[in-house]
């Protein structure tokens, strides 16, 4: 049975996420579609309550996100967030107009008249506003539940089910606001909080095995997060029928070909092919320094070595019905038809959103360009999870934490930390100064803290005195960053003493770095991997 579902429509605001988010929180699955979503798509979704989220335009803006009116009148409850409210008040007959003072901030807000959203609430609220136009007229049958000084902030046609808020009840600026949304999914739309990791594993499980029925699946393992638990949510469905491929690409973090296959393939029990590649990875890469092109090489590489992997696993499973470890790479892949790819919602949102496919979707995505002869058909069982939800996921399948809680690892590996040329001895160089930060940062209990803390390799040499000795060698440079998606990073004001510990070790215990420095530059203006 499907959980029930509360429909988010994005009408382009930043928080609008943060809805979907809040209302998963209370264990209510919740979906974002856009506003332009048409009454079929909306209604397919089978909602118990619609939000209509804010957003950046003014109704009566050329370019104002359209949507289908029809959604006020299908009988379902209806929340309007700040946009939202004004969509309402326009559609229903009611007046919008400019704000004399545009409200962007902190507010007060008088409750002026009760309301199932505001049960519970105390009569005055501390909120968050973000708006320029406001409600002149309310639209017949509607009344004003509450005010700030100068606008109104709420109102409701409980008949029709029908209330709005030109607040923002999502941010944690609006400290009722949890209380709020609360009383919209459980009093008024009389949700069950029945979306938890228990129903979604075993829903998701069900799924995969209907969908894949007797065929074989195939997944890149990178070893964090979001690839490893599909991959055992696909593992749990089909067992062996899952081949995991994970490929040394010569840029890992020290020992790291060894400890993921010990997670995955110990501690998971995934049967998980690894592929030494290193040396071909290594081998392309020789000479040359322009970043653009070492990701270029490393993607490409990559998935010549997972193609021809496919093929071996596919002639394998044609041949004795389960992968070997054989090498023959002739045959087609033919007898695998899935592909598993750990896609979060966030990129699904943002690939669908009412702002189109943004500026901040990533370029980097990893196994994005897979030949088209092979055909597969994708299985992304995470496609409705945000980063943290996949983290319960994960705990709730039994992953160990050292999976689970993994900052974040480029794709493309130390080459997108190694200034200048990649070759054998500076990977080796930075594995090991790489390996004392991140112990460092363990030992102060910061891992989890920060989103990324990491070493990076300068090709600029200066003079250092070790001992008697006269060194001229390498700098390394110290990055550490808080950030909620990489997309904006703040860098962390590391503590002096975990500097100190770090700098000293690195120049002591490292050969080929003699110098440490510390990298105060947020995102932006710089990025978050130096290339
Ligand atoms: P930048 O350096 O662009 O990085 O500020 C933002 C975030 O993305 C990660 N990153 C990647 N992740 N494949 C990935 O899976 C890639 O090619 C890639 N490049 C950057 C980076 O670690 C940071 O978290």
């Amino acid at each position: 049975m499907n959980p029930s579902t509360i429909v988010i429509l994005d009408f382009g605001s930043q928080y609008t996420q943060l809805i979907a988010r809040r209302i998963r929180e209370q264990n209510v699955f919740s979906i974002v579609l856009p506003c332009t979503a048409s009454l079929e798509t909306i209604q397919q979704a089978n909602p118990a309550g619609i939000i209509l989220s804010g957003g950046p335009c003014s109704v009566y803006d050329g370019d104002a996100p359209p949507a289908d009116a029809r959604i006020l009148a299908l009988g379902k409850p209806v929340l309007g967030i700040c946009y939202g409210l004004q969509f309402i008040t326009h559609h229903l007959g009611g007046k919008v107009r400019s704000a004399a003072r545009r409200e962007y901030g902190h507010a007060e807000v008088e409750i002026v008249r009760s309301t199932t959203l505001f049960e519970g609430l105390p009569r005055n609220l501390h909120v968050w506003m973000s708006h320029g136009d406001e409600a002149l007229d309310l639209p017949p049958g509607f009344s004003l539940t509450a005010k700030t000084s100068n606008a109104v902030a709420g109102i409701a046609d409980e008949e029709r089910r029908i209330w709005a808020v030109q607040f923002h009840p999502e941010v944690h600026h609006t400290p009722q606001g949890t209380e709020l949304l609360r009383n919209f999914l459980f009093r008024i739309c009389q949700v069950k909080p029945d979306w938890t990791p228990e129903h979604f594993i075993h829903t998701t499980v069900e799924r995969i095995r209907e969908q894949v029925g007797e065929g074989h699946a195939i997944c890149a393992l990178s070893g964090g997060v979001d690839s490893s638990v599909a991959a055992v949510l696909v593992d749990r469905a089909i067992g062996d029928r899952l081949t995991c491929v994970f490929v040394d690409n010569g840029v890992l973090r020290k020992n790291e070909f060894q400890k993921v296959q010990e997670n995955l393939r110990g501690k998971l029990g995934l049967n998980l092919i690894a592929v030494d590649a290193s040396q071909r990875f290594l081998l392309e890469l020789t000479g040359v320094t322009d970043p653009e092109k070492k990701r270029k090489i490393i993607g490409t590489e990559f998935i010549r070595v997972f193609d021809a992997e496919a093929h071996r696993i596919a002639q394998s499973i044609a041949q004795t019905g389960g992968p070997s470890k054989g090498s023959d790479v002739s045959a087609p892949a033919t007898s695998i038809d899935w592909l598993v790819q750990g896609t979060l919602y966030p990129d699904v949102i943002e690939s669908s959103s009412v702002r189109g496919p943004s500026q901040t979707i990533k370029s980097h995505h990893n196994v994005g360009g897979l030949p088209d002869t092979m055909k597969l058909k994708l299985i992304e069982p995470l496609r409705d999870l945000f980063k943290d939800e996949v983290r319960r996921i994960g705990r709730d399948l039994g992953m160990p934490d050292d999976i689970l809680q993994r900052q974040p690892f480029p794709g493309p590996g130390l080459a997108v930390r190694i200034v200048g040329e990649v070759t054998p001895e500076r990977v080796a160089v930075l594995q090991n100064a790489d390996e004392i930060v991140v112990d460092e940062i363990k030992a102060a209990g910061l891992y989890r803290e920060v989103w990324q803390s990491f070493a990076v390799l300068l090709p600029i040499r200066s003079v250092g005195v070790m001992g008697d000795q006269r060194t001229y060698a390498d700098t390394c440079a110290i990055r550490a960053v808080h950030s909620e998606d990489g997309m904006t990073a703040d860098w962390t004001p590391l503590p002096y003493e975990v500097l100190k510990r770090m700098s000293s070790r690195i120049v002591n215990e490292v050969p080929g770095i003699n110098r440490v420095v510390y990298d105060i530059t947020s995102k932006p203006p710089g990025t978050i991997e130096w290339e």
